[in-house]
């Protein structure tokens, strides 16, 4: 490439650079003062000199989590034809094209069946309306909870370090604004009430919403981010809900993301083990826990059980919790079997008949694909600390 260079005085060039660098000591010299001074300084977690963000680059929480999380990207589009989305590329769409043109006749029609009323028309031949409010109850409560995910991780991409931390960030603020927009149209679909958050639900998203710092990790990723990955798990195979699925392997990405932050950068010692921040832990649990028996008549006219339900995810909760380093009071070893008893005593008092149950050490999720998804994460067989989720290449 040839440029017409053009002619500009030298001196005048000199003189602004020999500006520039005394600003620069000053400006900067001015915000490490301030900064060492706890007084202000530089706002910017960023490190230009570098060209990195503080925390350097971290490259394997970005192939972790940023990569893999391109890798699945899913269009509401392809995988809800009936929803108003027009997320697909020009590419992608003749992609689908060329895929529904080598269908047989037959599922071309089915295909083309997925439009808004007649995907209302399944919904009305395969559930009743009390089944469907039921539905909606139960994911409405995820719904709500998609806000607040949305809300936290763009809060927290402020608090974490390192390149490879903001990018992980970045794509779950992504996905959690994609969920929330996307269930929110697939539960308005369902045509009948969505309710409110029930008051168990606005203390837990509150509490973690308002929880300071990293700590919010353990608030979202690991005890609302759980709670998600049962529902998901559970309901994916219910007819009409098939996108759950990938709902769920991007809530299984959520969920070890802790554990993965925070091999680079750990916790300190006091964040770990302080009694305040245990019980607050422990506090930010109870609504969740309030929330199985209110939910059992919904679950139930579905066929769940809501104390195996709960019982799974606590177990999972505990798990996760203990591999991040977020103690609690107690551990798990001590707290599982008292809520085992727990659950046992309540069920003796409300149900006839019931037979004592291993509630902790049940699992919810049903679906091969999505047992395997989690048997990744939660498996205590492979190592703590480098939780693989290969299921979702
Ligand atoms: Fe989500
Ligand atoms: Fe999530």
């Amino acid at each position: 490439m040839e440029f017409n260079k053009l002619e500009v005085s030298v001196r005048a060039a000199q003189v602004s650079q020999q500006i520039e660098e005394v600003l620069n000591t000053l400006v900067r010299g001015y915000d490490g003062i301030m900064a060492k001074l706890r007084l202000g300084g530089r706002k910017a977690n960023y490190d230009d000199e570098a060209y990195e963000f503080i925390g350097g680059p971290k490259d394997n929480l970005r192939a972790k989590h940023y990569d893999k999380s391109l890798r699945l990207l899913w269009k509401a589009q392809e995988h809800t034809p009936w929803l108003p989305f027009r997320d697909c590329t020009n590419v992608e769409r003749d992609m689908l094209d060329m895929a529904a043109r080598s269908l047989t006749d037959e599922e071309k029609a089915a295909r083309e069946r997925i439009s808004m009323p007649a995907y209302r028309a399944m919904l009305d031949a395969e559930y009743t309306q009390r089944e469907k409010q039921a539905i909606v109850n139960i994911l409405s409560a995820i719904g709500h909870g998609e806000a607040y995910a949305w809300l936290v991780s763009a809060d927290l991409l402020n608090k974490v370090n390192s390149t490879g931390g903001r990018s992980a960030l970045t794509m779950q603020v992504l996905e959690e604004a994609k969920h929330f927009i996307v269930l929110r149209e697939l539960l308005q679909a369902f045509n009948v009430p969505i309710r409110r958050q029930s008051a168990w639900e606005y203390m837990l998203l509150e509490s973690v919403h308002k929880s300071k710092g990293i700590e919010k990790f353990f608030g979202m990723n690991v005890v609302v981010e759980s709670i998600a990955l049962g529902f998901f798990g559970q309901m994916s195979e219910f007819p009409g809900l098939e996108v759950l699925r990938l709902f769920h392997l991007d809530e299984a990405r959520h969920t070890a993301l802790p554990c993965n932050y925070l091999k680079e950068f750990p916790l300190s010692r006091w964040q770990k083990l302080n009694p305040a921040a245990r019980l607050r832990r422990l506090r930010l649990i109870l609504p969740a826990l309030a929330l199985i028996p209110l939910l059992e008549e919904d679950m139930a006219e579905l066929g769940i059980d809501a104390f195996v339900f709960g019982g799974s995810v606590i177990r999972k909760i505990g798990t996760l919790a203990e591999r991040a380093g977020f103690d609690l009071p107690t551990s798990t070893e001590t707290l599982f079997p008292q809520l085992n008893d727990l659950f046992n005593r309540y069920c003796k008092a409300t149900r006839s008949n019931h037979q004592w149950r291993d509630f902790l050490g049940a699992e919810a999720t049903t679906g091969e694909r999505e047992l395997a998804v989690e048997r990744e994460i939660f498996d205590h067989s492979f190592a703590m600390d480098e939780p693989r989720i290969s299921a979702l290449h």
